[in-house]
């Protein structure tokens, strides 16, 4: 676990454990059942309210920092080789964490300017950073990291989890266990609804970008320019399938299907697995299958399944980036309209409260 989640857990459960405290303090000595109309209950919601607010500010900083790289986006050429300076820049920082590695009493500052002059360097200083963290014993170590605008997103993420459950603890003890009213209800149950797919949502971040990464590495092209050569390849194949004799159309029809996953986004995503496997197997049947074609469409039938494999391996590339991309939109449309209902009834409940 990190430091900065580690904190924010730290935080989340003192927090949950001074509002029990309080709440059982309270009740102990009041001589009412606890609700949302006395003293310490509405004490409760004003702080409740409060933990929704700063757990909010989380979304707009999304869109700030959204709308701050939008200077920063470039076209795939650019990219491409903005990738390939960041790839040497990091090679050389490697070397330099390997050095460090030799001698970890190493001075801190000297290892700093090392850094920087080789982001310098490949002009990546606005996407890539390095700092030098200390460790016990007076030893350091170079941490390489991607630049975040405004503080890591991540982090902003575990404290919009971490306030969003103190509020989801602050309102239930605000409401004193009773849930009579409609509205406040309602608005109690969006905020449950918003606080557990708050940690679907952290599931995805955490288990999801590393593996994406280690693909898009691999893959090295960006998902656009995968799309469109999945698309050229799809067009050249029908192309090659016209007026074709039934055992090619056999063959092919069945190679074509393989990996089996429709690339059109889907909610059988949610359940089908994260990657795609190569059918290994896929060689030694063609070289069988071969003789079955006819003379005169064999080597139609070989640059076929040449480009057949070529479809495979993009697929098995884009398909966990489409899905990711997917799996993040069916989350964010529960996530958001929940969090909609959940201002709407406290709106309502407060205003309504406030009146009556
Ligand atoms: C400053 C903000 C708030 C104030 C002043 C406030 C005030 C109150 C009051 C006066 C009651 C008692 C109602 C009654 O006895 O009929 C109450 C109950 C309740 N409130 Fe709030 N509230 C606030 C925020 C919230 C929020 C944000 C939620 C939910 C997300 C919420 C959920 C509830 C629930 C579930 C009850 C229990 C309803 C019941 O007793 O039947 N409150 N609140």
């Amino acid at each position: 676990m990190t430091r900065g989640a580690q904190r924010a857990l730290a935080a989340t459960v003192l927090g949950i454990a001074a509002a029990i405290a309080y709440f059982v303090w309270t009740v102990r000595s009041m001589p009412t059942p606890p609700s949302g109309r006395t003293g310490p209950g509405l004490a409760l919601g004003l702080l409740g309210t409060l933990a929704m607010f700063g757990a909010a500010i989380y979304s707009w900083r999304r869109r700030f920092v959204a709308r701050a790289s939008r200077s920063i986006e470039v076209d795939a050429n650019q990219r491409r080789e903005l990738l390939a300076r960041e790839r040497k820049a990091l090679d050389e920082l490697q070397a330099l964490q390997r050095t460090l590695m030799r001698n970890p009493r190493a001075d801190r500052k000297a290892i700093i300017n090392e850094a920087q002059r080789i982001l310098r360097a490949h002009k990546v200083s606005r996407t890539i950073r390095g700092r030098v963290e200390q460790a016990s014993g007076g030893t350091v170590r170079l941490v390489i990291e991607r630049r975040e605008w405004g503080g890591r997103l991540r982090t902003w993420y575990l404290w919009h989890l971490s306030l969003g459950t103190l509020a989801l603890v602050l309102i239930l003890l605000h409401a004193g266990f009773r849930f009579g009213n409609v509205i406040a209800t309602l608005a109690f149950v969006c905020l449950a609804g918003v606080v557990a797919t708050g940690f679907v949502g952290l599931y995805l971040y955490w288990t999801v970008p590393p593996r994406l990464t280690i693909i898009e590495e691999r893959a090295e092209r960006t998902p656009e320019e995968l799309r469109e050569e999945l698309a050229e390849v799809i067009a050249e194949l029908s192309e090659i399938a016209t007026n074709k004799s039934k055992s090619f159309l056999d063959v092919y029809q069945q190679e074509i299907a393989i990996p089996g996953i429709d690339m059109t986004p889907s909610l059988g995503w949610l359940t089908q697995s994260a990657t795609i496997d190569r059918d290994t197997s896929r060689p030694d049947r063609l070289r069988l299958i071969v003789k079955e074609i006819p003379p005169a469409e064999q080597e139609d039938f070989r640059k076929a399944m040449r480009l057949i494999f070529r479809k495979e391996k993009i697929e098995v590339s884009l398909y966990p980036q489409l899905r990711y991309d997917y799996l993040l939109k069916v989350w964010l449309s529960a996530h958001i309209p929940l969090s909609g209902g959940m201002w709407a009834f406290s709106l309502i409940h407060i205003v309504s409260v406030l009146y009556y």
